[in-house]
């Protein structure tokens, strides 16, 4: 038995693998494009393990992903595989459209035809698992209550709007077709191997380098942060229990205004790693021209998770953001390689053989 997984040299799906192997289970195979947010040095501990295949293609390639479902043959396929910045989606929507929109409904088609071919058993055993995001909700005033599951979708940004077409297409594929689905909609993650254009990671290379810290608008809008490795159980109690056409929101409990963020991360920083000089790293925050419509709040009511399927978040947000600042100081390579774009080489390196 295997599982697909898609996107999964990214932030989110490299945990996945990472935390889904070191447990005895499944192999996967990773069907990754590896856009410039795709890094295979991010999973360079599972080489030479033959538990994880890896595949270089787009989740859009529909005669790639019938192959791979015809060679595999997997009991589940999770689709992390997205474009999942914002302010990229600001500048240039079209890959957004392309892979999340048009990436996903290409990669349902073929999942329905596999699907449809198996023998009874393996046909209702069978998931597909789409990864998406609370911003397809909108956004929240202060005193609003936070997102549920019925919560009505007003995404605004060309990337909520991207994913929440995404989510529509999912849900679709259930009620039309029959397609054992599941959809999970996660609030802000923060952790290992985050590419540091998102605000924590780039927040503490930023610092690190004597960079300032672009802090947009007044630093006030607030987020639900949740550290990636509960993310990841979050997801995999979910393909274990969740109710095929269900969808479940995931979240840390933890809404934090930016600057609160930022002004944490600077404190561990002055604590683990000072300036020479021995000025704080809050000195190089800078406020900075606000996002155009900036989505105010989001905050994510996890208690239908909680209550159906018994998970709740393992992290808090001190343990969890103490443990990434620790974890990007020491590993300075991985973020030496983003930066310097050598991360890339790191496909020809490791796959130069096979
Ligand atoms: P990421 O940008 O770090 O990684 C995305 C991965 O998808 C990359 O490895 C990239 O190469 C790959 N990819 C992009 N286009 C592809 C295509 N057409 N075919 C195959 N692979 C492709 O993103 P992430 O932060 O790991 O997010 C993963 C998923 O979780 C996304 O669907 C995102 O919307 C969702 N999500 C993210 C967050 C967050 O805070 N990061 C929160 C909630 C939900
Ligand atoms: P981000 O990590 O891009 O996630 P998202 O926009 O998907 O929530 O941004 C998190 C918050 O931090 C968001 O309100 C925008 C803000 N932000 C900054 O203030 N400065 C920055 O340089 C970045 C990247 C984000």
């Amino acid at each position: 038995m295997t599982l697909l997984i898609t996107g999964a040299a990214g932030f989110i799906g490299a945990n996945f693998v990472l935390d889904w192997l070191a447990q005895p289970g499944e192999a996967i195979v990773n069907l990754d494009k590896l856009t410039y947010a795709g890094n295979l040095e991010s999973l360079a501990s599972l080489q030479g393990d033959a538990r994880h295949t890896f595949v270089q293609g787009d989740i859009g390639d529909s005669a790639l992903v019938t192959r791979l479902l015809a060679e595999h043959q997997p009991r589940a396929v999770l689709n992390f595989a997205a474009e999942s910045h914002v302010d990229r989606s600001i500048h240039s929507p079209e890959d957004f459209i392309q892979t999340n929109i048009v990436g996903t409904f290409r990669l349902l088609e073929a999942v329905r035809a596999y699907w449809g071919s198996l023998p009874a058993d393996e046909k209702s055993a069978f998931r597909l698992l789409h990864v998406s995001t609370d911003e397809v909700y909108g956004s929240l005033s202060k005193d609003d209550p936070a997102f549920t599951e019925t919560h009505r979708y007003e995404p605004n940004s060309p990337y909520s709007a991207s994913k929440a077409a995404s989510d529509h297409l999912v849900r679709a594929y259930h009620h039309t077709y029959g397609l054992p689905v599941l959809t999970t909609n996660c609030s802000n993650n923060y952790g290992p191997y985050h590419f540091p254009e998102k605000l924590i990671p780039l927040m503490i290379v930023n610092a690190l380098a004597g960079k300032p810290l672009p802090v947009y608008g007044d630093g006030m809008q607030v987020r639900d942060w949740l550290y990636v490795k509960d993310h990841c159980s979050a997801i995999r109690r979910v393909l274990e229990a969740g109710v095929p056409g269900e969808t479940y929101n995931i979240g840390g409990w933890n809404e934090k205004p930016n600057i609160e963020i930022v002004q944490t991360v600077c404190a561990l920083l002055d604590e683990l790693r000072p300036r020479a000089d021995g000025a704080p790293y809050s000195a190089q925050i800078s406020y900075v021209k606000d996002r155009p419509g900036h989505d105010r709040r989001y905050a994510i009511d996890a208690s239908k998770i909680e209550r159906e399927l018994g998970w709740r978040p393992a992290e808090t947000f001190d343990s969890g953001i103490r443990k990434t600042v620790q974890g990007y100081l020491a590993n300075p390579e991985w973020v030496a390689h983003v930066q310097s774009g050598a991360y890339r080489d790191w496909v020809q390196t490791q796959y130069a053989a096979s």
